[in-house]
């Protein structure tokens, strides 16, 4: 639902690549038109314009991941049809994409991580594809014309693997667990269960048809519709999330789980599951996801989304993630912090989606914010008294090396950009006052609802309803690598 072109330049380069590398048997598309493009070359932009002219781009415009996502197209809705044995971890997929063109598309990329691609169809018409790294490239076998929706289908299966990162990212994505498994695909491992367009610039709605042996619960975003399906042995369970998702934030986790489900006080569906070694933790995941939603929805405003609730699962994760409508803990009982931080992403994250990696203070920083406004709520520590206490570490802390507004690719999850992030906003709330510091968090949810969102956006919104001038707040909080001593 957004869309950006890279540079003509970068595409370019980037499509050289994918012309050359890894082609397998299966590449349907003639490499003429590379070397057209590459041989009459008298001025490289013009050239370069000419040859991407009508093949969307690998990546969908993030310096930061040049191969995330994809250009050329955005995506409305995704139909996935998943069908998983955790005995052999064994997993087949259909996904039925629907999408707009956004430039005429002789040739578009989807991202996809692993398994054998059977078959792709655009429009209903066999397509011809290829596989080059977590790019499945796709030929129609008519060009679509700018502006025009259109629908793939992509048949897949195999084993998924997980993404291992080396930095600090850990292990995400799909990742088979003894009775199921646990997926939680941030910041790109959407890759490593379905094909898509795997960034959060464009989000989509989804539909989830998901079949597992009898006995197994799977659980995805939103709402179930109608009951689970057994028959021979295998349950399908349907899931919607009617709302703009972006891909980190979808989820199809599997395994054998209790549940709790109802309504929050002030009327939302709540639903909260834990794996049977996490029995104990049930009512209190279900009452606490309750009250939180509740008062978050006091705080920022509407609760986005039309259910919320929670998911203790038993692989041992150590983290959580905010996936929408449902946030996942991995292998430990969620104390009252946590539960406020992944919740608060429902708003900070999930409903207001950053267009940038760079930008992911505006997720990170918010959600830890929240645990102190949480614990304010509660009476105990106030925001000010946990960051005068994060404030007294010495400025040879890591963090104040780390200017938490411009998230580093390669450290993307830093301290810096939770906890320094989280102090930019009491920094704030200091200079401009209460009343103007809530008005501020309660109008940006409401002027970007269900969209998209940048620091450059949040920082006009801050100067527009205080009439104060932030530029050297925000420059010491967030962009310089040293111990702000002003605010
Ligand atoms: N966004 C998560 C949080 O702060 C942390 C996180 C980052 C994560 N990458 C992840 C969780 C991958 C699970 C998987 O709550
Ligand atoms: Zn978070």
């Amino acid at each position: 639902m957004a869309s950006r072109r890279l540079a003509i330049a970068a595409t370019a380069a980037l499509i050289g690549t994918l012309g050359t590398a890894g082609c397998s048997a299966s590449r349907g598309d003639s490499d003429s038109t590379s070397a057209v493009a590459g041989g009459a070359a008298p001025a490289g932009a013009g050239t370069a314009q000419r040859h991407t002219g009508r093949i969307g781009a690998p990546g969908i415009g993030d310096p930061d991941f040049p191969n995330d996502g994809n250009g050329g197209y955005d995506v409305g809705h995704y139909r996935l049809k998943i069908d998983y044995t955790p005995e052999t971890k064994h997993l087949s997929g259909v996904a039925g994409i629907e999408a707009k063109a956004t430039q005429d598309l002789e040739r578009f990329n989807l991202d996809l991580s692993g398994f054998t691609v059977s078959r792709v169809t655009v429009n209903g018409a066999a397509a011809r594809f290829a596989r080059s790294a977590d790019e499945l490239i796709v030929t129609p076998a008519r060009m679509i014309s700018d502006k025009a929706a259109f629908t793939v289908e992509v048949t897949y299966a195999g084993e998924p693997k997980p993404v291992r990162d080396s930095s600090n990212l850990g292990t995400y994505g799909f990742i088979p667990t003894s009775d199921g498994a646990f997926v939680t695909c941030e910041p790109n491992g959407a890759r490593t269960w379905f094909p898509g367009n795997d960034h959060p610039a464009d989000k989509a709605r989804y539909d989830f048809e998901v079949t597992v042996p009898e006995g197994v619960t799977a659980l995805a975003n939103g709402e179930m519709v109608g009951s689970p399906a057994t028959s021979a042995g295998r349950t399908t369970y349907t899931w919607r999330e009617t709302h703009p998702m972006a891909s980190y934030l979808a989820t199809v986790t599997m395994g054998r789980f209790e549940l709790r489900e109802g309504r929050t006080a002030a009327g939302i569906k709540n639903v909260a599951a834990v794996d049977p070694r996490y029995s104990g933790s049930l009512d209190n995941l279900y009452t606490l996801s309750g009250k939180i939603t509740d008062y978050w929805s006091t705080v920022f405003g509407p609760y986005p989304f039309s259910s919320t609730g929670g998911v203790i699962d038993d692989f041992s994760a150590g983290y959580a993630l905010e996936n929408q409508t449902k946030p996942m803990y991995g292998g430990f009982t969620p104390g009252d912090d946590i539960i406020a931080h992944e919740l608060a992403h429902q708003w900070f994250g999930d409903s207001m989606s950053i267009k940038r990696w760079k930008d992911l203070w505006l997720n990170e920083g918010f959600a830890t914010y929240a645990e102190w406004l949480w614990s304010e709520h509660k009476g105990h520590a106030s925001a000010e008294k946990i960051f005068r206490t994060h404030y007294s570490t010495s400025a040879d802390a890591a963090m104040w090396k780390y200017a938490p507004g411009r998230a580093k690719p390669e450290d993307l999850f830093n301290d810096s950009v939770y906890t320094r992030g989280g102090m930019a906003l009491q920094a704030l709330r200091e200079r401009i006052g209460d009343t103007a510091f809530f008005k501020l968090l309660k109008t940006w949810n409401a002027e970007h609802k269900y969209g998209y969102v940048t620091t450059e956006e949040f920082i006009a919104l801050a100067e527009r309803i205080s009439g104060k001038q932030l530029d050297s707040l925000f420059e010491a909080w967030l962009f310089t690598p040293r111990k702000p001593t002003t605010w």
